[in-house]
């Protein structure tokens, strides 16, 4: 189907794109005014988008209700300076809580259950709970609309960052992608969570310059068994791999021994057999089993 947006509702507009464009992670804003009060909302329109400067942008849209703008919104106007607290699975559902619309005067930190800590160079507090917080100075705000829905955006940069021991790896280089488990929003109540059991790794593009899918020999290009996934992983050598007469494999040699009067039947098997290998990463031999049965 195809959907022009113009002729949607707000409502329409915000659930499509919200579940489409998705997972965003989540930041949970501090932002203080001028007479020190505090406040505290979860933002997924939220991202990095410059490490130097280290800029971050979130954006509390106007109300599609009534095209009010948000309380963090006229706290970084009035004082410019938040602490972005980043979301893990162990906070979901508070910060969820604070996202209720409360009066103005009302501290989400009580109301969900958070705990103050102060930042060292911004005035707005940390959430104490959170693994990670970034203190940030609020260099520009830009409008997008002034109708009901339309971003704000919060362009802020990341002047510290506190990361908790705990998410460290074992050498304390780096935070450990597997002990940090956070938490995205997807369209509607949907979230998502990362663990070890959904992190996968994809090898940097060869920096070299991989061959191309276009490169690839037809037979292995046009595979009726090799996804678009096995032949980027092919694809990425520097170049066409040689057959390596050292390269030992007793499923290999079955395959060729069993399916030699049936090319068609061999390269099924040989196609299966690589994809299996390239499933695990294993690239150089899924080239040599694939190259076996080039020849
Ligand atoms: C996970 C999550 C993500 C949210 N993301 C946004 C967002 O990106 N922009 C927005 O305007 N509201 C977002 N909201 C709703 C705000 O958090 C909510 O309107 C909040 O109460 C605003 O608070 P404030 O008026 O105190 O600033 C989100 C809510 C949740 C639970």
């Amino acid at each position: 189907m195809k959907l022009t947006l113009s002729e949607l509702s707000i409502m329409e507009k915000q659930a499509w794109l919200q579940h489409a464009i998705a997972p965003r992670p989540i930041c949970f804003a501090s932002t203080i005014d001028r007479e020190g009060n505090v406040n505290l909302s979860p933002f997924s329109f939220f991202n990095l988008f410059s490490s130097n400067p280290p800029i971050v942008v979130f954006s509390p849209s106007r109300r599609g209700r009534d095209n009010t703008i948000k309380h963090t919104l006229e706290n970084v106007l009035e004082v410019p300076e938040c602490v972005i607290n980043i979301v893990d699975y162990d906070m979901v559902q508070q910060i969820s809580l604070s996202s209720c619309e409360y009066p103005k005067n009302v501290d989400e930190f009580v109301k969900a259950g958070f705990t103050k800590e102060a930042a060292s160079l911004v005035k707005p507090p940390m959430v104490k709970e959170a693994r990670i917080k970034l203190e940030c100075r609020v260099n520009e705000i830009k409008s997008l609309g002034n109708e009901g829905g339309a971003g704000q955006l919060v362009i802020a940069e990341v002047l510290c960052m506190h990361v908790d021991d705990a998410i460290l790896n074992a050498d304390k280089t780096m935070i450990d992608q597997e002990k940090m488990h956070h938490v995205a929003r997807l369209g509607g109540d949907w979230y998502c969570r990362i663990n070890s059991s959904n992190l996968f790794k994809v090898a940097k593009p060869n920096t070299q310059l991989g061959i191309g899918i276009d490169a690839l020999p037809e037979s292995i290009r046009n595979s009726k068994i090799l996804t678009g996934n096995h032949l980027g992983q092919l694809a990425n050598v520097h170049e066409e791999p040689l057959i390596d007469p050292a390269f030992e494999d007793d499923r290999l040699r079955n395959i060729i021994g069993y399916y030699a009067i049936s090319p068609a039947e061999m390269e099924k098997e040989l196609h299966t057999y690589a994809a299996s290998l390239l499933n695990e990463n294993k690239v150089n031999e899924a080239w040599q089993v694939l190259l076996a049965g080039e020849n």
